[in-house]
Protein backbone atom coordinates (compact mmCIF):
# COMPACT_ATOMS: atom_id res chain seq x y z
CA UNK A 1 0.00 0.00 0.00
CA UNK A 2 1.34 3.29 -0.79
CA UNK A 3 1.37 5.72 1.99
CA UNK A 4 1.35 8.49 0.23
CA UNK A 5 4.13 9.99 2.64
CA UNK A 6 6.90 10.26 -0.16
CA UNK A 7 8.89 13.57 -0.27
CA UNK A 8 6.44 14.95 1.76
CA UNK A 9 7.56 17.45 4.62
CA UNK A 10 6.97 15.77 8.38
CA UNK A 11 8.29 17.44 11.58
CA UNK A 12 9.41 15.14 14.22
CA UNK A 13 9.85 17.00 17.70
CA UNK A 14 12.22 15.25 20.10
CA UNK A 15 13.43 13.00 17.07
CA UNK A 16 17.01 12.60 19.01
CA UNK A 17 16.30 9.60 21.46
CA UNK A 18 14.14 6.19 21.87
CA UNK A 19 10.50 6.48 20.33
CA UNK A 20 11.02 9.84 18.02
CA UNK A 21 14.20 8.26 17.24
CA UNK A 22 12.21 5.32 15.90
CA UNK A 23 9.53 7.37 14.71
CA UNK A 24 12.32 9.84 12.27
CA UNK A 25 13.45 6.32 11.04
CA UNK A 26 10.44 4.83 10.16
CA UNK A 27 9.43 7.97 7.74
CA UNK A 28 12.78 8.16 6.53
CA UNK A 29 11.59 4.48 4.99
CA UNK A 30 9.02 6.01 3.54
CA UNK A 31 11.23 8.50 1.64
CA UNK A 32 9.77 11.71 3.78
CA UNK A 33 11.99 15.19 3.98
CA UNK A 34 12.16 15.02 7.58
CA UNK A 35 12.74 17.96 10.54
CA UNK A 36 13.82 17.32 13.53
CA UNK A 37 13.44 19.35 15.95
CA UNK A 38 15.67 18.78 19.39
CA UNK A 39 17.03 20.16 22.15
CA UNK A 40 20.15 18.17 21.94
CA UNK A 41 20.99 18.59 18.32
CA UNK A 42 23.89 16.52 18.42
CA UNK A 43 21.87 13.08 18.80
CA UNK A 44 19.74 14.59 16.84
CA UNK A 45 22.21 14.55 14.35
CA UNK A 46 23.48 10.87 14.56
CA UNK A 47 19.82 9.82 13.83
CA UNK A 48 19.80 11.97 10.76
CA UNK A 49 22.59 10.53 9.29
CA UNK A 50 20.85 6.78 9.50
CA UNK A 51 17.42 8.26 8.49
CA UNK A 52 19.45 9.70 5.19
CA UNK A 53 21.35 5.79 4.52
CA UNK A 54 17.25 4.66 5.28
CA UNK A 55 16.02 6.23 2.15
CA UNK A 56 14.67 9.88 3.53
CA UNK A 57 14.47 12.44 1.01
CA UNK A 58 16.30 14.81 3.20
CA UNK A 59 16.94 15.45 6.35
CA UNK A 60 17.44 18.55 8.29
CA UNK A 61 18.00 19.12 12.46
CA UNK A 62 17.04 21.98 13.97
CA UNK A 63 17.80 22.83 17.77
CA UNK A 64 14.63 23.21 18.93
CA UNK A 65 12.94 24.00 22.82
CA UNK A 66 9.73 23.06 22.22
CA UNK A 67 8.52 25.22 25.23
CA UNK A 68 10.09 28.39 23.80
CA UNK A 69 7.56 29.40 21.21
CA UNK A 70 9.28 31.84 19.10
CA UNK A 71 12.33 28.85 18.35
CA UNK A 72 9.58 26.95 17.73
CA UNK A 73 7.81 29.48 15.20
CA UNK A 74 11.61 29.34 13.85
CA UNK A 75 11.58 25.76 13.28
CA UNK A 76 8.42 25.52 11.34
CA UNK A 77 9.89 28.42 8.92
CA UNK A 78 12.71 26.32 8.56
CA UNK A 79 10.91 23.66 7.88
CA UNK A 80 8.32 25.65 5.01
CA UNK A 81 11.50 26.84 3.77
CA UNK A 82 13.95 23.95 3.22
CA UNK A 83 10.72 21.86 1.82
CA UNK A 84 7.74 23.95 0.68
CA UNK A 85 5.10 23.04 3.45
CA UNK A 86 4.87 21.00 6.68
CA UNK A 87 2.85 17.95 5.62
CA UNK A 88 3.31 16.20 9.33
CA UNK A 89 3.86 17.56 12.60
CA UNK A 90 4.08 14.70 15.37
CA UNK A 91 4.24 16.22 18.84
CA UNK A 92 6.69 13.48 20.42
CA UNK A 93 8.65 15.58 23.34
CA UNK A 94 7.64 14.43 26.71
CA UNK A 95 9.38 14.47 29.69
CA UNK A 96 8.51 12.65 33.41
CA UNK A 97 9.96 11.63 36.56
CA UNK A 98 8.66 8.83 38.21
CA UNK A 99 7.47 9.41 41.96
CA UNK A 100 4.76 9.00 44.07
CA UNK A 101 2.81 12.49 43.59
CA UNK A 102 3.03 13.31 47.51
CA UNK A 103 6.79 13.55 46.77
CA UNK A 104 6.45 16.06 43.94
CA UNK A 105 6.89 19.89 44.06
CA UNK A 106 5.12 22.66 42.60
CA UNK A 107 8.43 22.96 40.37
CA UNK A 108 8.29 19.59 39.15
CA UNK A 109 4.83 20.11 38.57
CA UNK A 110 5.48 23.20 36.28
CA UNK A 111 8.49 21.07 34.63
CA UNK A 112 6.18 18.58 33.52
CA UNK A 113 3.52 21.08 32.16
CA UNK A 114 5.59 23.03 30.28
CA UNK A 115 7.36 20.01 28.76
CA UNK A 116 4.52 17.72 27.81
CA UNK A 117 1.04 20.90 27.16
CA UNK A 118 3.29 23.82 26.42
CA UNK A 119 5.51 22.54 24.11
CA UNK A 120 2.44 20.87 22.57
CA UNK A 121 0.15 23.85 22.06
CA UNK A 122 3.28 25.71 20.94
CA UNK A 123 3.85 23.22 17.96
CA UNK A 124 0.50 22.83 17.60
CA UNK A 125 -0.09 26.51 16.75
CA UNK A 126 2.82 27.18 14.28
CA UNK A 127 2.06 23.71 12.85
CA UNK A 128 -1.64 25.04 12.15
CA UNK A 129 -0.46 28.83 11.09
CA UNK A 130 0.98 26.93 7.96
CA UNK A 131 -1.32 23.90 7.52
CA UNK A 132 -4.61 26.47 7.26
CA UNK A 133 -3.10 28.34 4.80
CA UNK A 134 -2.07 25.03 2.61
CA UNK A 135 -5.24 23.41 3.47
CA UNK A 136 -3.72 20.35 4.72
CA UNK A 137 -2.19 18.25 6.85
CA UNK A 138 -2.30 15.66 9.65
CA UNK A 139 -0.80 15.74 13.28
CA UNK A 140 0.22 13.17 15.61
CA UNK A 141 0.80 13.65 19.35
CA UNK A 142 2.46 11.55 21.66
CA UNK A 143 0.58 10.90 24.80
CA UNK A 144 0.35 7.76 27.17
CA UNK A 145 -1.55 5.18 28.53
CA UNK A 146 -0.87 6.87 31.94
CA UNK A 147 -3.36 9.25 30.78
CA UNK A 148 -6.36 6.44 30.45
CA UNK A 149 -5.44 4.15 33.01
CA UNK A 150 -3.95 6.29 35.85
CA UNK A 151 -0.36 5.18 36.37
CA UNK A 152 1.07 5.09 40.12
CA UNK A 153 4.41 7.19 40.04
CA UNK A 154 2.55 9.39 37.22
CA UNK A 155 0.23 11.67 38.29
CA UNK A 156 0.56 15.25 37.07
CA UNK A 157 2.40 13.55 33.69
CA UNK A 158 -0.82 11.58 33.50
CA UNK A 159 -2.60 14.05 33.99
CA UNK A 160 -1.21 16.53 31.43
CA UNK A 161 -0.92 13.92 28.84
CA UNK A 162 -5.21 13.57 29.15
CA UNK A 163 -4.67 16.92 28.78
CA UNK A 164 -3.57 16.33 25.11
CA UNK A 165 -5.67 13.87 24.04
CA UNK A 166 -9.00 16.63 24.68
CA UNK A 167 -6.80 19.17 23.42
CA UNK A 168 -5.96 17.48 20.00
CA UNK A 169 -9.75 16.01 20.04
CA UNK A 170 -10.68 20.15 19.95
CA UNK A 171 -8.32 21.02 17.20
CA UNK A 172 -9.59 18.12 15.09
CA UNK A 173 -13.23 19.28 14.76
CA UNK A 174 -11.99 23.06 14.90
CA UNK A 175 -9.49 22.09 12.14
CA UNK A 176 -10.79 19.32 10.03
CA UNK A 177 -12.93 22.22 7.18
CA UNK A 178 -9.58 22.68 6.30
CA UNK A 179 -8.17 19.60 5.60
CA UNK A 180 -6.17 18.66 8.95
CA UNK A 181 -6.25 15.53 10.88
CA UNK A 182 -5.54 15.08 14.61
CA UNK A 183 -5.00 11.67 16.46
CA UNK A 184 -3.17 10.48 19.33
CA UNK A 185 -0.86 7.72 19.89
CA UNK A 186 -0.46 6.08 23.64
CA UNK A 187 2.10 3.87 24.24
CA UNK A 188 2.78 1.80 26.72
CA UNK A 189 6.06 1.27 28.64
CA UNK A 190 8.53 1.16 25.18
CA UNK A 191 12.03 1.09 25.96
CA UNK A 192 15.56 1.49 24.31
CA UNK A 193 17.87 -1.55 23.64
CA UNK A 194 21.05 0.51 23.65
CA UNK A 195 22.82 3.33 24.33
CA UNK A 196 22.85 4.31 20.81
CA UNK A 197 19.10 4.73 20.87
CA UNK A 198 19.26 7.80 23.42
CA UNK A 199 20.90 11.00 24.02
CA UNK A 200 22.45 12.54 27.23
CA UNK A 201 18.60 14.00 27.39
CA UNK A 202 16.88 11.31 27.21
CA UNK A 203 14.62 10.48 29.78
CA UNK A 204 15.90 6.89 29.55
CA UNK A 205 19.92 8.09 29.75
CA UNK A 206 20.04 6.29 32.83
CA UNK A 207 17.00 3.28 32.28
CA UNK A 208 17.33 2.05 36.06
CA UNK A 209 16.11 5.54 37.21
CA UNK A 210 12.67 4.35 35.22
CA UNK A 211 12.14 0.94 35.71
CA UNK A 212 14.53 -1.99 36.96
CA UNK A 213 14.74 -5.15 34.41
CA UNK A 214 13.00 -6.68 37.20
CA UNK A 215 10.15 -4.42 37.29
CA UNK A 216 9.94 -4.31 33.40
CA UNK A 217 10.10 -8.23 33.27
CA UNK A 218 6.74 -7.87 36.03
CA UNK A 219 5.43 -5.84 33.69
CA UNK A 220 5.75 -7.60 30.49
CA UNK A 221 4.25 -10.54 32.63
CA UNK A 222 1.07 -8.80 33.05
CA UNK A 223 0.82 -7.65 29.20
CA UNK A 224 -1.77 -9.70 26.96
CA UNK A 225 1.15 -9.46 24.30
CA UNK A 226 3.97 -10.43 26.65
CA UNK A 227 6.11 -8.59 26.21
CA UNK A 228 7.65 -4.97 26.91
CA UNK A 229 7.22 -2.32 23.82
CA UNK A 230 9.75 -0.89 21.44
CA UNK A 231 10.40 2.04 19.96
CA UNK A 232 9.46 0.76 16.57
CA UNK A 233 6.23 -0.67 17.72
CA UNK A 234 5.15 2.88 18.14
CA UNK A 235 6.47 4.37 14.97
CA UNK A 236 4.32 2.02 12.91
CA UNK A 237 0.64 3.50 14.51
CA UNK A 238 2.28 6.97 13.77
CA UNK A 239 3.22 6.72 10.34
CA UNK A 240 -0.39 4.77 9.60
CA UNK A 241 -1.87 7.72 11.05
CA UNK A 242 -0.55 10.24 9.25
CA UNK A 243 -0.84 8.85 6.05
CA UNK A 244 -2.97 8.34 3.17
CA UNK A 245 -4.06 5.32 4.35
CA UNK A 246 -5.80 7.28 7.48
CA UNK A 247 -7.56 9.56 5.11
CA UNK A 248 -10.60 9.19 7.40
CA UNK A 249 -8.93 9.00 10.55
CA UNK A 250 -9.68 12.27 12.75
CA UNK A 251 -9.86 12.77 16.63
CA UNK A 252 -8.97 9.05 17.47
CA UNK A 253 -6.87 8.06 20.51
CA UNK A 254 -4.52 4.67 19.79
CA UNK A 255 -3.15 2.60 22.25
CA UNK A 256 -0.18 1.02 21.24
CA UNK A 257 0.48 -0.65 24.69
CA UNK A 258 0.68 -4.64 24.22
CA UNK A 259 -2.84 -4.57 25.17
CA UNK A 260 -1.99 -2.90 28.03
CA UNK A 261 -5.27 -0.46 28.29
CA UNK A 262 -8.44 -1.84 25.82
CA UNK A 263 -10.97 1.32 25.40
CA UNK A 264 -14.09 1.02 23.71
N1 LIG B 1 9.06 5.50 26.61
C1 LIG B 1 7.94 5.24 27.25
O1 LIG B 1 7.83 4.26 28.03
C2 LIG B 1 6.74 6.10 27.04
C3 LIG B 1 5.49 5.65 27.51
C4 LIG B 1 4.36 6.45 27.29
C5 LIG B 1 4.48 7.65 26.61
N2 LIG B 1 5.71 8.06 26.19
C6 LIG B 1 5.79 9.33 25.48
O2 LIG B 1 6.47 9.13 24.24
C7 LIG B 1 7.22 10.29 23.89
C8 LIG B 1 8.68 9.93 23.66
O3 LIG B 1 9.18 9.29 24.83
P1 LIG B 1 10.66 8.70 24.87
O4 LIG B 1 10.69 7.62 25.86
O5 LIG B 1 11.13 8.43 23.48
O6 LIG B 1 11.44 9.97 25.45
P2 LIG B 1 13.02 10.26 25.55
O7 LIG B 1 13.22 10.99 26.82
O8 LIG B 1 13.79 9.01 25.32
O9 LIG B 1 13.30 11.25 24.33
C9 LIG B 1 12.76 12.54 24.33
C10 LIG B 1 13.44 13.39 23.28
O10 LIG B 1 12.90 14.71 23.38
C11 LIG B 1 13.94 15.66 23.48
N3 LIG B 1 13.47 16.79 24.30
C12 LIG B 1 13.25 16.80 25.64
N4 LIG B 1 12.82 18.01 26.03
C13 LIG B 1 12.77 18.78 24.92
C14 LIG B 1 12.39 20.12 24.66
N5 LIG B 1 12.00 20.93 25.64
N6 LIG B 1 12.44 20.57 23.38
C15 LIG B 1 12.85 19.77 22.37
N7 LIG B 1 13.25 18.49 22.55
C16 LIG B 1 13.19 18.00 23.81
C17 LIG B 1 15.10 14.93 24.11
O11 LIG B 1 16.32 15.55 23.78
C18 LIG B 1 14.94 13.52 23.51
O12 LIG B 1 15.63 13.41 22.28
C19 LIG B 1 7.00 11.28 25.04
O13 LIG B 1 5.92 12.14 24.73
C20 LIG B 1 6.62 10.39 26.19
O14 LIG B 1 5.88 11.08 27.17
C21 LIG B 1 6.83 7.33 26.39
Amino acid sequence: MDLDLKAKSVVVTGGGSNIGRAIVLAYAEEGANITIADIDAEQAGKVAELARKRGAADVQVVKTDVTNLEQVTAMFAAAKSKFGAVDVLVNNVGWDKLMYFTQTTPDLWQKIIQINYVGVLNCTKAALDVMIEQNSGAIVSISSDASRQGEPREAVYGGVKAAINSFMKTIAKENGRYGIRCNIVCPGVTVPENGDEVGGTSMWSNPDSMFTREQLDKVAKTLPLKKIGRPEDIAGAVVFLSSGAARYITGQVLSVSGGYSMIG
